[in-house]
């Protein structure tokens, strides 16, 4: 990840010397768009020719010492934004997601004019009830800023920009920093989760999660317990175990917990953390296998959360857990029909060893609920091809067994531009899955795909409040955000801070 300071300043915006200054500029219905009076003249100008309206993403460059209209400033060059017409019927979760868009918009033009620093200038009517949509702005123009390098160690020419260094904000106060910090704070903590799913799956394997974990919870306050491979057998996580016995590598499971004191509720956050998914035995076909590397964006969104926890230490007790390994098919691999016991004694007909993720996902629900007694749980996991079928790569599919819990997912998804959809959970979906031999077989058919897999994952929560989010479409090839670059996304990291933030005061 590539780092990027943010700033406040007062001084003259018009004496700036740098490489670019950034006006946002709000669409007026048929009238001159609404923007500081500073480039009033310019936009004058691009409003006549037609050029230039503020509507949301428009941005048009200009540089300022070659025209009449741009004289008096020092800056380099002149960016306006657009961000649409506010006075419109859009809620404030829309006004929110078109901020952090113009944010994307913001450091995709920095990019192409390879700038490493840019002072912006607020809206005049962007005042103190209006600081989170310049945190939505920054937490845009963040995320939009990220790069991912580590393999490319040559520069050529076409590629030698390496993102914003500094960003620099016109303004000052107390809350308009406190507003900056909380963007900075979720979107880094995405960024983390950005940098674990890109590693390829020879440099991010369940060590590597055990390490990030444990270097967290030196520098933080946060409680780190790693279970290895003969803890795992040895409690009887026989899912974990089955999926990676055609592995030449250890399973992990890694836990990170907040344990804020006086604490009055818990909430268990599981990541499926799956490093490879070749499918085991039941082989995926070669052409795209290489995405399978993503398969671990579930336990990179929970544990890159509890990097953002740490920071802002809320007052729930927070538990994040991943259950890791790969998915190979070495001699010793499980076999279709092979039956394995989970941690709650449930047992399960491997019918077919590519539906892994419920299989490590069984024994990690089991064991946080038994040892942690949460309020609730959430789980994220890249769980089913099926979800990109059904909800595209605009929305992750959730089920659910608690309507508050849904509800206050479904909001925070909307506030975050994480969107979620419920798709329902009925006993029928449950009866696909009965297996001739075992309690439960792992897949019930290619009817209704996510909402078996999901409903495989309810035998395992018993009665507490849990959610599942099935973000196989949303983890990556999501490209058509500005504030998301190509390749995968950290989405879960935003939504799930928000979550936390609304459930102090919730009784599921
Ligand atoms: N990790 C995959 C799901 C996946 C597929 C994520 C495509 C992202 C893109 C999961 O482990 C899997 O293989 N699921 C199977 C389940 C099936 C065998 C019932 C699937 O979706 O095909
Ligand atoms: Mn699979
Ligand atoms: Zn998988």
């Amino acid at each position: 990840m590539n780092r990027c300071e943010v700033r406040l300043t007062q001084k003259s915006i018009t004496a700036y010397p740098g490489e670019l200054l950034v006006f946002l500029v709000a669409a007026n219905g048929k009238k001159l768009p609404k923007c500081n009076q500073k480039i009033r003249p310019m936009v004058k100008e691009l409003f006549a020719l037609g050029d230039f309206k503020g509507n949301k993403d428009e941005s048009v460059l200009l540089y300022p010492g070659r025209s009449d209209a741009g004289k008096g400033f020092s800056c380099r060059r002149i960016l306006l934004v657009g961000i649409g017409d506010l006075k419109k019927d859009d809620n404030q979760d829309q006004f929110l997601e078109t901020f952090r868009k113009s944010g994307g918009v913001i450091s995709q033009s920095a990019k192409k004019v390879k700038a490493d620093e840019l002072l912006l200038v607020l809206p005049e009517f962007i005042d103190e009830t209006y600081f989170h949509l310049t945190g939505g702005l920054v937490e845009g123009l963040l995320l939009g800023n990220y790069r991912f390098r580590n393999y490319k160690k040559k520069e050529t020419k076409k590629d030698d920009y390496h993102g914003l260094k500094t960003l620099t904000i016109y303004g000052k106060g107390g809350s308009l920093r406190r507003s900056l910090h909380r963007a900075r704070r979720g979107a880094e903590a995405a960024m983390s989760a950005r940098d674990m799913a890109n590693e390829p799956a020879n440099r991010w394997t369940p060590d590597h999660f055990s390490k990030f974990a444990r270097d967290l919870a030196r520098n933080s306050e946060l409680r780190c317990t790693i279970i290895g491979k003969s803890q795992i057998k040895k409690f009887g996580m026989g899912g974990i175990i089955a999926v990676n016995q055609g592995s030449a590598i250890d399973p992990r499971v890694v836990i990170l917990e907040h344990r804020p004191k006086n604490y009055r509720s818990t909430i268990l956050l599981v990541g499926k953390g799956i490093t490879f998914d070749s499918g085991g035995v039941s082989l995926k076909p070669a052409a795209g296998m290489e995405d399978m590397k993503y398969d671990m964006c579930g336990g990179a969104a929970v544990i890159s959360a509890m990097q953002a926890v740490a920071e802002e230490k809320p007052k729930v007790r927070v538990v994040a857990i991943v259950p890791t390994t790969d998915n190979m098919s070495g001699s010793s691999a499980i076999k279709p029909g092979d039956v394995i016991t989970h941690f709650n004694g449930i047992t399960s007909e491997v019918i077919n060893t590519d539906a892994e993720g419920r299989l490590i996902l069984a024994d990690a629900l089991a064991y946080g609920i038994k040892e942690y007694s949460p309020d609730c749980v959430v789980d994220l996991a890249t769980l089913t091809g099926a979800v990109i079928i059904g909800l595209g790569h605009h929305r992750t599919g959730m089920m659910s067994n608690n309507d508050l819990l849904a509800e206050t997912l479904s909001g925070a998804g909307e506030e975050t531009g994480e969107k979620v959809w419920r798709l329902p959970l009925d006993p029928e979906y449950t009866e696909q899955l009965e297996s001739e031999v075992a309690d439960v077989k792992n897949i019930g058919g290619r009817a209704g795909g996510s909402i078996t897999a999901g409903a495989y994952l309810q035998k395992f929560v018993g009665t507490t409040p849990w959610a599942h989010l099935d973000i196989a479409g949303t983890a990556w090839e999501y490209t058509k955000k500005s504030y998301i670059p190509k390749g995968p996304s950290g989405i879960g990291v935003r939504l799930l801070l928000n979550f936390i933030g609304r459930c102090s005061s919730l009784k599921f």
